[in-house]
């Protein structure tokens, strides 16, 4: 059993103890609205910029969690600081904030006392994360587009980030059946790029960066940290609709998300892109990511991806 505690409805229990009931919203519905946050060099990036986009999501789902903002924050940074701990100094996390409306109604008397929202923050170490995507940094990812399409926003709008996520496991089971490591990219119903199932596209032509406007895809916290650092180097930046066409004819394409930061792609649809190899736009961000970081991720994640498979055995052990 792992030491990591969790903050689960007002307390901090360990993370074993942390359930979320068979009655719960979220299960019934996928009605939960969700954050995934990481750390560089132990802090939170952009944590605020998290908090914000869950207060959003979970205005449009109609959730109280009883805690503002501020109360959010404040428990996250006070269950990370009881995790840390429990790892040595160069471990950072993942922290995850998941918040339904709680247990329907109806099976009030399976509980006592009234029936609260759901609130967990819990926090894991990132090596299984990106000591397992290191390799990626290197080999670059090697899009599809795959038959599940983006819901869009007038149907259910993504830039809530709630757990109602099937159509992104559709997608992924759709890709993994194409061959092994293919990543997903879906297209909205009028046939523009939306997303990957965790991660935002840009492509890159002439010296412009392009990527999807923001309407049928999450407003990735990374995407929004890539534009204004693209922004910060002179880099013009558009965000436009986008088809196959424009991602066949790209001199790059890289897709940003919180775990990895920012990662190239090889080959969209079968086709290599550019030529084939690691495009001088995507290289300047990298560098200015890396800096913004505080830390080389990339050399991070080599170096976890060496000391995972004993991370692994010793957690085993310790169950
Ligand atoms: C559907 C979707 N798009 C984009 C992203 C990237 O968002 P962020 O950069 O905030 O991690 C995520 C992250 O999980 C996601 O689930």
């Amino acid at each position: 059993m792992s030491n990591r505690v969790v903050y689960f409805n007002g307390e901090f229990v360990s993370e074993s103890e942390a359930r979320v009931s068979i009655f719960d919203s979220a299960l019934m519905f996928g009605d939960m609205a969700f954050e995934m946050t990481r750390t560089y060099r132990q802090k939170p990036f952009r944590l605020r910029h998290h908090l914000e986009r869950l207060y959003g999501s979970l205005r449009l789902l109609e959730i109280d969690c009883g805690l503002t903002i501020d109360d959010m924050e404040r428990l996250t940074l006070a269950t990370l600081e009881k995790n840390i701990p429990t790892e040595s100094d160069d471990m950072d996390w993942q922290i995850m904030h998941d918040v339904s409306r709680g247990p329907l109604g109806i099976y009030k008397s399976a509980f006592t006392g009234s029936i609260q929202p759901t609130v967990s923050i819990n926090c894991w170490p990132l090596i299984t994360h990106t000591g397992g995507f290191a390799a990626t940094y290197e080999t670059g990812i090697d899009i599809i587009i795959p038959a599940q399409q983006a819901v869009p926003a007038h149907l259910v709008d993504a830039k809530a980030k709630t757990r109602s996520r099937l159509h992104y496991q559709m997608a992924q089971l759709q890709a993994a059946r194409t061959g092994e490591g293919k990543w997903p990219v879906l297209l909205d119903p009028d046939g523009f790029l939306a997303e990957g199932t965790g991660n935002n596209i840009f492509l890159v032509k002439d010296g412009v960066i392009f990527t999807p406007e923001p309407r049928n895809i999450l407003l990735g916290v990374s995407r929004g940290a890539t534009i204004e650092l693209a922004r910060g180097l002179g880099i013009e930046v558009r965000e436009t609709n986008l088809g196959r066409l424009e991602a066949l004819m790209a001199d790059e394409i890289f897709c940003t998300a919180t775990t990895f930061a920012l990662v190239h792609a090889v080959r969209f649809e079968g086709q290599a892109i550019g030529d084939g190899k690691l495009g001088p736009i995507f290289q300047r961000l990298m560098a200015a990511w890396k800096e913004l970081a505080g830390i080389d991720f990339v050399a991070q994640a080599q170096d976890y991806a060496k000391l995972l498979p004993e991370w692994e055995a010793k957690a085993l052990v310790g169950r």
